[in-house]
């Protein structure tokens, strides 16, 4: 196994703000206005920066022109050249006098934002407390928007954005993902995108569907825990949907309450705010709930197999590397996916920009103590049927405690009773809870027992409770042998 891997230190995440101090301005005027490395636009109440960032790994001096909340240097929303990454200090934003909005850098222009037909405009490039760089022509009243970001969005949704479709223009609004953690490019393999026609939301991977959002009903959406704050428009010139902020909640202290979406490189839609994550928490194989597409495969992948991410270590030395960087991790886990032999799948270790993959085709030996290396790996290969069943046995509820939990264990292994109840997952967060040894620490020594004595999976009180909804009646199935059974939500 990769020793060398495992001592690695190999995520080198810098994004350098170091040299930019604020102008304290948050507008470009026309007429020579620039911005460079050292200085930034901050938005009137100093909730949003514009200026340049620098993003990659420890070799990488990699410069974008982004916009990110003032106090958060993690990850800016947007960036204007993802797909051209400047490599010195040399890039400058400027407004010129015969309106032209550019980028340039010291090869030249790199990207051209606007370009003013006639002369006599008088141009202003304005950060507001949205976060939308929106620009204006004052001598035609400073009505119309020429240019703004919110309609070139990079990974991020906030209110005041649309997703979906301009028909005028053929213009489209969605969300390309980064290709890995530290590497912006738009080459990543997940877009969020408005489907107008079946109303929902999509998350697709290499331009096929990996989640769906459900329709969009009475502003809700069935896969979306969120019951509130979506309009959507449809007529001849558009389709598109966008969060809703009433007026007198968008005031700036109030704009971080806000939702913000980000679609992660690994798959997830995460909702800044709620901190729920859609989309690749569940869908990592052949799971279909939770609005998840299966993944194609060939059939040695059944209905039951998915992706966990486990940590321990191979048993064998058994592994090929791909170093080619323009695969993340979801691409490796779709490749080793597709290969019958193969059992487990990451990218640490090959590049040092968390691109490129390696492959294992051994078991994998977990690490009880959690410390070895984490690896994604395909689980649940005993199985046949189209849905997953768990057998778990309930106490009264009086009794489900650990001390009852151990009292019908004991039970069962003194009579050799089985008695079992058959109980329908739904929900993936759950699901993935039960699977997950290590979250249900709190009884390991009945867990083992449950395994190995009775091929019984045994689950904390709190699993539980939070599984059925801490026993509510509307989860009964009905009354057995050992107490009443609940359905799993
Ligand atoms: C940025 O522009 C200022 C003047 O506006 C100048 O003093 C400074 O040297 C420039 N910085 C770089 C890195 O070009
Ligand atoms: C940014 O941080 C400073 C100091 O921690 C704090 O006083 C200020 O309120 C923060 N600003 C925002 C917009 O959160
Ligand atoms: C542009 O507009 C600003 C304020 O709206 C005004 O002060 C300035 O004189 C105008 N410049 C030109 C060239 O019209
Ligand atoms: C849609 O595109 C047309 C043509 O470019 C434009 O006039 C219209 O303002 C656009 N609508 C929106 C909402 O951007
Ligand atoms: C839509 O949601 C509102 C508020 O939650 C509720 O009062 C109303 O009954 C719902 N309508 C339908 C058709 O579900
Ligand atoms: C929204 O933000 C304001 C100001 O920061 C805070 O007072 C309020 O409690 C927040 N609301 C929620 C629902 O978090
Ligand atoms: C790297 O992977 C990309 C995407 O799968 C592919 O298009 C490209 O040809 C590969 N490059 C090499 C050198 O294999
Ligand atoms: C699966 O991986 C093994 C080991 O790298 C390789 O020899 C084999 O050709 C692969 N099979 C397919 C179908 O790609
Ligand atoms: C891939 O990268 C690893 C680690 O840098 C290296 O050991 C290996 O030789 C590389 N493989 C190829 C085919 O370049
Ligand atoms: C990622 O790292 C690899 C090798 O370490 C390098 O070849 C590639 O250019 C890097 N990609 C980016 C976008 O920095
Ligand atoms: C787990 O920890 C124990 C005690 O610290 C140690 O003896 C054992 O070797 C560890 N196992 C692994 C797989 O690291």
């Amino acid at each position: 196994m990769l020793p060398s891997m495992a001592r690695r230190i190999y995520l080198f995440l810098l994004v350098c703000f170091c040299a930019s101090h604020a102008l304290a301005a948050d507008t470009l005027y026309q007429g020579g206005d620039s911005l460079n490395s050292s200085n930034t636009l901050v938005s009137k109440n100093k909730i949003f920066i514009l200026g340049f960032v620098r993003i990659g790994s420890v070799e990488s001096s990699a410069s974008y022109l982004g916009i990110w909340y003032y106090n958060e240097t993690s990850h800016p929303f947007w960036l204007a050249n993802r797909d051209k990454p400047i490599a010195d200090n040399s890039g400058v934003l400027a407004l010129d006098g015969s309106g032209n909005m550019k980028l340039t850098y010291s090869g030249g222009d790199l990207v051209d934002f606007y370009s003013s037909p006639s002369s006599t405009t008088n141009l202003t490039a304005v950060l507001e407390d949205s976060g939308n760089f929106v620009l204006r022509d004052k001598n035609s009243g400073g009505q119309q928007d020429l240019w703004r970001s919110f309609d070139d969005p990079t990974d991020t949704f906030l209110p005041g954005m649309k997703l979906g479709i301009n028909h005028t223009s053929g213009q489209t609004w969605s969300l390309m993902s980064w290709l890995s953690d530290v590497v912006p490019t738009p080459a990543g393999p997940f877009t969020f995108e408005w489907d107008p026609k079946g109303k929902e939301l999509v998350i697709k991977r290499r331009d096929v569907i990996y989640w769906t959002s459900g329709h969009l009903t009475n502003s809700t959406f069935e896969n979306i825990d969120r019951n509130t704050g979506f309009l959507s428009v449809s007529n001849a010139d558009e389709d598109y949907i966008m969060f809703t902020v009433s007026s007198n909640q968008f005031t700036p202290q109030y704009q971080r309450n806000f939702s913000r979406w980000q679609m992660k490189y690994d798959g997830n839609i995460v909702d800044d705010f709620t901190k729920q994550a859609y989309g690749a928490t569940s869908c990592k194989g052949n799971n279909a709930d939770a609005g998840c597409e299966k993944w194609s495969g060939p059939a040695c992948r059944s209905s039951m197999n998915s992706f966990e991410m486990r940590r321990g270590s191979f048993d064998n030395t058994v592994f090929s590397m791909d170093n080619n960087s323009s695969l993340s991790i979801s691409d490796c886990m779709d490749i080793c996916w597709k290969n019958c032999s193969c059992s487990g799948v990451t990218t640490t270790g090959n590049n040092d920009n968390n691109t490129g993959c390696t492959f294992f085709y051994g078991n994998l030996t977990p690490d009880p103590n959690g410390s070895a290396d984490q690896y994604y790996v395909i689980v649940g290969q005993v199985s046949s049927g189209k849905r997953y069943w768990l057998l778990i046995i309930l106490a009264p509820v009086g009794f489900v405690s650990m001390m009852g939990l151990a009292g019908v264990l004991w039970y069962l292994r003194r009579r050799r009773h089985r008695a079992y109840f058959i109980i329908s997952i739904r929900a993936e967060k759950y699901l993935n809870e039960l699977l997950t040894l290590d979250s249900t620490n709190d009884t390991p020594e009945l867990e083992n027992d449950g395994n190995k004595g009775h091929n019984l999976k045994v689950y904390s009180a709190a699993t539980i409770m939070a599984a059925t909804n801490s026993f509510s009646a509307d989860n009964k199935l009905g009354q057995g042998g050992f107490g009443p059974v609940y359905k799993v939500v």
